[in-house]
């Protein structure tokens, strides 16, 4: 899988992408993420990507041109599934969403910024429009690396124990039960006697318990889905 994503802060997601399971994958060449930073496409003398909104509103808008430009640079060199504009007003981002893109091939995330893009992006470019919840970030930049962790975690390969992902919160509308280490008792807090007793068939029983009880006390309406109601 191949990421490209369309920033006019490049410095905000040099981080997100360079620890654990994501840096793993990335290593092991499951997905290419490639940053692409908007002002480098501009033609203007400043670089200037934003511009005064017609008709008079207030607050700068990001302009048409750089974005076009570097899209349509993109597009001659790959065919992409979908141009994702990341936005607050967009289709809510959950589980369903990371796994039905987990399987394309190539991506692009448009980060937006200041107080909106030139409508004609929306209109053209765009493919699809996703949020990743009801409340307001300065920019897209955040929501990408939200996005792509949760993408890239559950594609085959990215986490060692193949099954992991699969047993993940969300993945079947069940919230993950409690899990333990050592020690088996501390300060005379126990590990439920259960885990410990080898028993696996047993164990399996009480973690669906588990899973169902958390799921009743903490999202009764997550408990709806997984019933298929
Ligand atoms: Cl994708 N962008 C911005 N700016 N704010 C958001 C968001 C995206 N998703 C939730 N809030």
């Amino acid at each position: 899988m191949r990421i490209d994503i369309l920033t006019v802060l490049p410095e905000l997601l040099e981080s997100p992408f360079k620890h654990s399971i994501i840096k793993r994958a990335i290593n092991k060449k499951i997905v290419e993420v490639n940053i692409h930073n908007i002002r480098d496409y501009s033609t203007n003398k400043h670089k200037q990507v934003d511009d005064y909104a017609f008709g008079g509103e207030a607050g700068m808008v990001m302009a048409i041109e750089p974005i076009d430009r570097l899209i349509s640079s993109l597009k001659q060199q790959r065919v992409y599934d979908e141009i994702i504009f990341l936005t607050p007003d967009g289709e809510t981002f959950n589980q369903q969403t990371a796994n039905s893109l987990s399987i394309k091939k190539n991506l692009i995330l448009l980060c937006g910024h200041y107080k909106g893009i030139d409508q004609r992006i929306r209109d053209y470019l765009i493919t699809r429009e996703i949020s990743i919840g009801d409340y307001v970030l300065s920019g897209g930049e955040l929501a990408a690396a939200v996005m792509v962790d949760s993408i890239v975690r559950i594609i085959p390969g990215a986490i060692s124990d193949e099954t992991s992902a699969l047993t993940d919160s969300f993945q079947d509308h069940l919230l993950a039960p409690p899990v333990y280490t050592r020690p088996a008792d501390y300060k005379g807090w126990k590990v439920p006697e259960i885990i410990l007793s080898g028993n696996t068939k047993q164990i399996d029983i009480w973690r669906m318990e588990q899973a169902i009880e958390r799921t009743q006390k903490l999202r009764p309406d997550l408990l709806k889905k997984h019933k298929g109601e």
